[in-house]
């Protein structure tokens, strides 16, 4: 079995995932969305204080499969300095109390797959990455082989909701607030730009029309009846993005199986809009379970079963944090 530790952001998740055929035998995950809430977004030391309580507490709970284990895994990279040395710093004393390897893991790789928990992979794909730290889109070919194709060259999707959330005061995180009040809404009322649009370059960007959501609220001012319309027409462009520049992707890079991950991958309008993009090309659309789609350690235990096997391993001594992403 191999014990994985997550603590990239504001969850502290610890899994136990049989190698052999790839069973999640334990996962537990104690979020931290509540206490960030009243800042609008996380706030890293208080982030990080929170992990020292966390991940202990879930660790007693895994003690029983102590004797069982053969590696520890843990996510490296990328995620908060802060909070990512809570979780290399634990899973380095266990290896060394235990006399266990140590596998770090890129928390990318474990968001690609989520989409395999308790299941073979199924590789090639295309993936859409969109968390709150991270737009982009990468071809997987096997564990070693993922090329990025496309990312965002400022805010990410999932950060546009938090901060659009956090302008009309509705907390964090904002993915959900704002697909909430999106419901009632009319998705065409404000006419924002799609950002790019006229660019060749299959890249994404979030932060103009950030921009141009903030101006409708000061826009709206008292009238918070507006903010349905104002959350509606955000989420039709923040999505008709992605949409628009998938779409020029594929033009040279036909999809067979297409997959969605990250925290905001749980967005129905966004779920939908790519299922009807992929209707034409008759491809195939993967997307992981709920319970999975933001972060865990399930993920990471998985990919750290495959990396256990091709002995991908770190040394204790060597193993370092990264925060910024090498994918
Ligand atoms: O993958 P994740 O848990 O953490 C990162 O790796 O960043 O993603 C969290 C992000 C947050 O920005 C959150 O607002 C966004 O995913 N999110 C959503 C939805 N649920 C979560 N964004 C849009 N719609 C949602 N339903
Ligand atoms: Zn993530």
């Amino acid at each position: 079995m191999i014990l994985s530790i997550e603590s990239s952001c504001d969850d502290s998740a610890i899994s136990i995932t049989e190698i052999a055929n790839k069973k999640l035998l334990f996962h537990k995950k104690i979020s931290q969305e509540l206490e960030h809430s009243v800042y609008g977004g996380v706030v890293p030391e208080l982030a990080a204080r929170l992990h020292a309580q966390a991940l202990p507490q879930i660790l007693e709970q895994c003690e029983p499969y102590f004797k069982d284990l053969k590696a520890v895994a843990v996510t490296s990279t990328p995620g908060l300095a802060v909070t990512l040395v809570e979780g290399v710093t634990m899973a380095k004393a266990i290896a060394v109390a235990l006399n266990i390897p140590i596998i770090g893991v890129n928390h990318l790789v474990g968001h690609i797959y989520s989409l395999f928990i308790e299941k073979e992979t199924d590789f090639p794909l295309t993936v859409l990455l969109v968390s709150g730290g991270h737009t982009q889109v990468m071809e997987v070919k096997s564990l070693r082989d993922i090329k990025t194709v496309a990312k965002s060259m400022d805010d990410s999707f999932g950060e546009s909701f938090d901060k659009v959330a956090k302008m009309m005061g509705l907390g964090y995180p904002g993915g959900p607030l704002i697909e909430d009040l999106a419901k009632n809404g009319d998705r065409l009322k404000y006419n924002f730009t799609v950002p790019l649009h006229q660019s060749p370059l299959i890249a994404f960007s979030y932060s103009g029309l950030k921009n141009a959501v903030r101006l409708a609220i000061v826009d709206a001012g008292e009238e918070r009846v507006k903010y349905k319309d104002i959350a509606a027409s955000f989420e039709h462009i923040a999505t008709k993005h992605l949409t628009m520049k998938l779409k020029k992707y594929f033009k040279t890079s036909k999809p067979q199986t297409f997959a969605i991950v990250g925290g905001a991958s749980a967005n129905i309008y966004l779920r939908t809009q790519i299922k009807e993009l992929l209707k034409p090309h008759n491809a195939k659309l993967l997307l992981s379970e709920l319970q999975y789609c933001s972060d865990n350690a399930a993920m990471i235990g998985r990919v750290a079963v495959e990396m256990y096997k091709e002995n991908m391993f770190s040394s204790i001594e060597e193993l370092d944090i990264s925060p910024r992403s090498s994918l």
